[in-house]
């Protein structure tokens, strides 16, 4: 969490090199016109930028019906998703662009152009068909980052079928919870992917999961990714390369509404259970083509590389959707970026000319902890502009990724956004805005971002608050599947009219944005948003727990790390073996992701009066911190206890 008191001191600015401005694709004129074009008619300028951007089967009437928190933007709109992202191209100089370079960890490359790239999605959408996959099946997409994933994704839009994309760290457990919340029928995965030198067997990882519960799946369609041996249901598993490799390349594609959900993704809540957040078509369309194109300037010379995965929303919206709606060449790597040594990245940079980077202030820590020769050993002139995202950046960092990854040439973008959000919120426009390192520094033209006081007041300059979007926007999240309660609770219970994140920030004197982290009992773990609640569950579901708190502690490398505090069922001789199988646990029900930095058996936890188990005091000890406000607690002894134990 940034510090307030250090992020006060911080003075340095750098203004937009006026060369840079000269260029971009959004220039200090146009965003004053598009500021003012939103502030005066909201809907007109939504309208616009929607039938300017995007290729309508049959145009729309009504630009936003907003019932607080259902919205509908275009609704009488038809377009089909991937039709934005191919065919449109097949007319202009696009076509034989490349659209996806990709590079797997062993080092094999493999080059898509836009027309090969339409092929394949075609082959794959008939494929699908021919499964029987029908507009509105939830489609499950569980793979290594290879080009099928965007593939699959991009057939899985041409027909209607939302995709829900699980990342490939994900464990049997989490599978299974995932496609039986969406009711998903089919699968998609492959036999593996490799990670540092080994292979991840996600094959295996699916088949327990389908062993444990989903009794609905029909279908698993496998991609030979690493030829491991895998286990065969001749009635249900299908060989990627023995249907799509065979299946049309022509796919004559459907119009569906604007608001036809396009894709499911699971994200962490204060609850147990993850949550499926919906993006509709159009309003997603609209916002993460705008972005990409605002935000990054890209180019048609450009190649964009975002490290993310295409399992979190970054990898959706800046791998996929955004970048191949502009027409751009992204690099895809599938494998870890200290693989073989600690300069993979600087590496693909300099052989594929990269030019516009995009990572997370966790990987950049990475690099600096792994020491400035990696980098200075290659050549990254081609670079030309560097953003960040997940979790606030530390000043320290920005000015190490300004200085050597930047030579001090490039403008950084810091993007605060949320798999809610669908796209990028706040930020940088890196032709107009003077950037501050550690602030996301001002909302989007068009995106209506404040800090408010609990009673929804907006607070003055450096004052802390809720970090609230009053108006609803296109991209937003339209339901959380399955559970409009939780969507209503969770995002417009604090504030009946206001979005609210779950982020606390700040704006200082100048309007730039200070976010502070997540007020609620969210973890973010590298730039991943871990549920406390769920790494709980998964503790308590081990027999010798009787229960758990888990709270963050501020990380180095990670921006925060899980410390987990559990009482046990029986008396256990063996602690420390214990703790590794807790470990183990966690990791077996969750993922890696969520393996405990720090696991601390004790005799009792904090509690209020009313039997909440106070985490925030929890978080002070782990966290080595003088404990905050102590009067709700029942008893006092505990904590003292807890910090003997220490
Ligand atoms: C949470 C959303 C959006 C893609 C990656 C994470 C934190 C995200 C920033 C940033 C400070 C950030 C927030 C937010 N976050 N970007 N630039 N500065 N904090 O998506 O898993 O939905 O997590 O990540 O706390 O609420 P996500």
């Amino acid at each position: 969490m940034t510090n307030i008191s250090s992020t006060l001191q911080e003075t340095r600015r750098f203004k937009p090199d006026p060369s840079f401005a000269q260029q971009a694709n959004l220039g200090p004129q146009l965003y004053q016109a598009l500021k003012e074009e939103a502030a005066q008619d909201y809907e007109a300028y939504w309208a616009r930028l929607a039938r300017k951007e995007l290729v309508w089967r049959k145009d729309f009437q009504t630009t936003l019906e907003w019932e607080a928190p259902f919205a509908k933007w275009f609704q009488e709109g038809e377009l089909n998703m991937a039709e934005q992202c191919l065919d449109r191209h097949l007319n202009t100089a696009t076509k034989h662009k490349a659209a996806i370079i990709w590079e797997g960890e062993p080092g094999e490359q493999r080059t898509l152009t836009y027309q090969q790239l339409h092929a394949k999605v075609a082959q794959c959408a008939n494929a699908l068909l021919e499964m029987g996959v029908k507009a509105g099946d939830v489609v499950t997409v569980y793979l290594p980052m290879i080009p099928e994933l965007a593939i699959a994704v991009l057939a899985c839009a041409r027909i209607g079928a939302p995709h829900s994309v699980i990342f490939g760290g994900f464990a049997p457990n989490a599978i299974r919870d995932r496609v039986e919340d969406a009711d998903s029928k089919f699968i998609i995965t492959a036999d593996g992917g490799w990670r540092r030198g080994s292979v991840i067997a996600l094959k295996d990882n699916v088949d327990e999961a389908l062993a444990t519960g989903c009794p609905n799946v029909q279908n698993v369609l496998v991609v030979k990714r690493t030829n491991n041996a895998v286990k065969w249901t001749d009635e249900r598993d299908i060989w990627w390369h023995d249907t799509v490799d065979s299946a049309s390349t022509k796919h004559q594609a459907q119009a569906f509404n604007a608001e036809h959900p396009l894709f499911i993704l699971y994200t962490s809540g204060t609850t147990g259970k993850p949550k499926g957040v919906v993006h509709a078509t159009a309003g997603y369309a609209l916002w993460t083509k705008l972005t990409t194109r605002w935000v990054f300037d890209l180019k048609p010379e450009d190649t964009y590389w975002c490290t993310a995965d295409v399992g979190w929303i970054t990898g959706h919206s800046y791998i996929v959707y955004g970048p191949l709606q502009n027409g751009a060449t992204i690099m895809m790597y599938e494998g870890a970026p200290n693989y073989p040594e600690p300069d993979r990245f600087w590496d693909i940079v300099e052989r594929h000319q990269v030019t516009v980077f995009y990572t997370a202030p966790t990987a950049i820590r990475a690099f600096m902890k792994w020491g400035d020769d990696h980098v200075l050993k290659h050549d990254l002139s081609s670079l030309r502009l560097l953003g960040t995202v997940g979790e606030p950046i530390n000043p320290e960092a920005w000015i190490w990724y300004h200085e050597l990854i930047g030579k001090e040439r490039c403008p950084i973008v810091d993007t605060w956004w949320q798999t809610e959000t669908g796209g990028i919120m706040i930020s940088p426009l890196p032709g107009v805005t003077t950037t501050v390192p550690g602030s996301a520094t001002q909302p989007l033209p068009g995106i209506d971002a404040h800090i408010v006081s609990g009673e929804g007041e907006d607070v003055g300059p450096n004052q802390g608050g809720y970090l609230v979007i009053k108006k609803p926007w296109p991209s937003m999240l339209r339901n959380i599947y399955g559970n409009p309660e939780r969507f209503k609770n969770g995002y417009y219970g604090r504030f009946e009219n206001f979005y609210f994140a779950g982020d606390g920030a700040r704006r200082d004197q100048d309007g730039n944005f200070w976010i502070m982290g997540r007020i609620d009992d969210v973890i973010n773990v590298s730039g991943h948003r871990l549920g406390t609640m769920e790494i709980e569950s998964a503790l308590v579901s081990h027999p010798a727990v009787c229960e758990a708190a888990v709270v963050p502690r501020p990380d180095d490398l990670k921006g925060q790390a899980i410390v987990a505090f559990v009482t046990l069922e029986v008396e256990a001789d063996d602690l420390e073996s214990l703790k590794a199988e807790l470990s183990d646990h966690v990791v077996q029900e969750i993922g890696a992701l969520a393996r405990p930095a720090e696991i601390r058996f004790t005799d009792s936890l904090p509690k209020t009066r009313s039997g909440k188990i106070m985490r925030r005091l929890l978080s002070d000890i782990a966290s080595g911190r003088e404990a905050g406000d102590t009067t709700t607690l029942e008893d006092a002894s505990v904590l003292n206890k807890l910090r003997d134990e220490d």
